[in-house]
């Protein structure tokens, strides 16, 4: 007898809700993984079993994200904050310069560890104004023989995301993609370097996604250790090493997922919808939600609201949680409320917090 799953409505920041199909299907295959008689957990890196399920993930990023041939993908360890050290250790030559872009928290991590090796800047900030909004293409200031240029494409904990990216010539532009990665079609041509933690929109938590442009890794500096070359892990295919083995198996069974509903372009209307369910909550609230971007820098995977009272947040968090939504609260550091309705996230979760929102202004004004 097949137990009805109880599944709850999961608006975490990530890791976060991963397809159900998807889940399902690494359930089925847990214990003897395509007639191997062992998990995928269990199989040799090295093994062709094992070598496909990596070939494919990496294929079908390629597909999806329309990747070029002269960039290399990799699955790396370590998160996204360790990207936050290697791209400097990499790429950061002495006598150069890198300018990053101050968008947030992860700006700011980013910055701070880039501080360590080199001689960096603040191309653009937005933290004056808290954070709400992305800066115009043409507020970045950087100059044309810099190292590289880093931004983040989509601030997880303010919940404000970039549209339009800077052309910046010959500069290589960088970024950190975590939170958006796969919500929609990407020019990858526009960046030298994308990297992105997969628990978000790419599967669960310990592996890291690096697109980087080959011409890239010829320039990297040679005196930093093998693990943390990027072209150690490009000159054999991310087998280095150990990979991460289940957690690349997931997050090619999401991108399966991904090209079975449609690919890129459906993922993006669906994100559109279901973010403006939340942002029209906010719009029509007469000022009981208030939104934290500014309308035009607002992200559709993170949305972040606050109430007109810290008491009446607290009694809104409180009774979400009653109701069975999980991870409404804001990043620890700013508090608030944060949606995060990432690819997997289904339409009616936010439906119904949408309604939720209605009801509980109805209640309390
Ligand atoms: C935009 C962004 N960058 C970096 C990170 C850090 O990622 P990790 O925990 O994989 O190191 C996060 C985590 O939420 C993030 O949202």
């Amino acid at each position: 007898m097949k137990l009805q799953t109880h599944r709850t409505y999961n608006f975490n920041a990530g890791p976060s809700a991963l397809p159900i199909s998807v889940l399902e299907k690494a359930q089925a295959e847990l214990i003897d993984f395509r007639g191997t008689g062992m998990s995928v957990m269990e199989l040799s890196h090295r093994s062709s079993a094992y070598e496909t399920v990596h070939n494919q993930a990496i294929n079908s990023l390629k597909e999806l994200l329309s990747i070029p041939d002269n960039y290399e993908v990799l699955f790396l360890q370590g998160g996204a904050s360790l990207q936050f050290s290697m791209i400097p250790m990499n790429f950061l030559r002495s006598g150069k310069k890198a300018g990053y872009v101050m968008t947030g928290s992860w700006s700011e991590k980013a910055f701070s560890e880039a501080k360590l090796f080199g001689d960096v800047y603040h191309a653009a900030s937005t933290k004056e104004s808290s954070y709400r909004s992305i800066p115009k293409v043409d507020e970045i200031e950087f100059n044309p023989d810099d190292a590289y240029l880093h931004l983040t494409s989509n601030n997880t904990i303010y919940g404000t995301q970039w549209t339009d990216f800077p052309d910046t010539g010959d500069v290589p532009l960088i970024a950190d993609m975590s939170s958006d990665i796969l919500s929609k079609p990407i020019d990858v041509s526009k960046f030298a370097l994308i990297y992105a933690g997969a628990q978000k929109n790419l599967g669960p938590s310990g592996v890291t996604v690096v697109i980087i442009r080959k011409d890239l890794l010829e320039q990297a500096n040679t005196n930093i250790p093998t693990m943390l070359k990027y072209s150690t892990h490009a000159k054999n295919n991310s087998l280095y090493n150990t990979p991460p083995t289940f957690g690349i198996y997931m997050l090619g069974e999401v991108l399966n997922w991904v090209r079975e509903i449609g690919g890129l372009t459906a993922i993006a209307e669906q994100n559109e919808k279901k973010a403006k369910l939340i942002y029209d909550g906010i719009d029509t609230s007469n000022g009981f939600y208030i939104g934290h971007s500014e309308p035009d820098s607002r992200s559709l995977m993170n949305i972040t609201f606050n109430l007109n009272s810290k008491e009446l947040e607290k009694n809104f968090l409180e009774q979400a949680k009653q109701e069975g939504f999980v991870g409404v609260n804001g990043h620890r550091s700013i508090g608030g409320c944060r949606i995060s309705a990432y690819n997997a996230v289904p339409f009616d979760a936010c439906k119904a917090f949408s309604e939720f929102m209605i009801q509980f202004q109805k209640d309390n004004s």
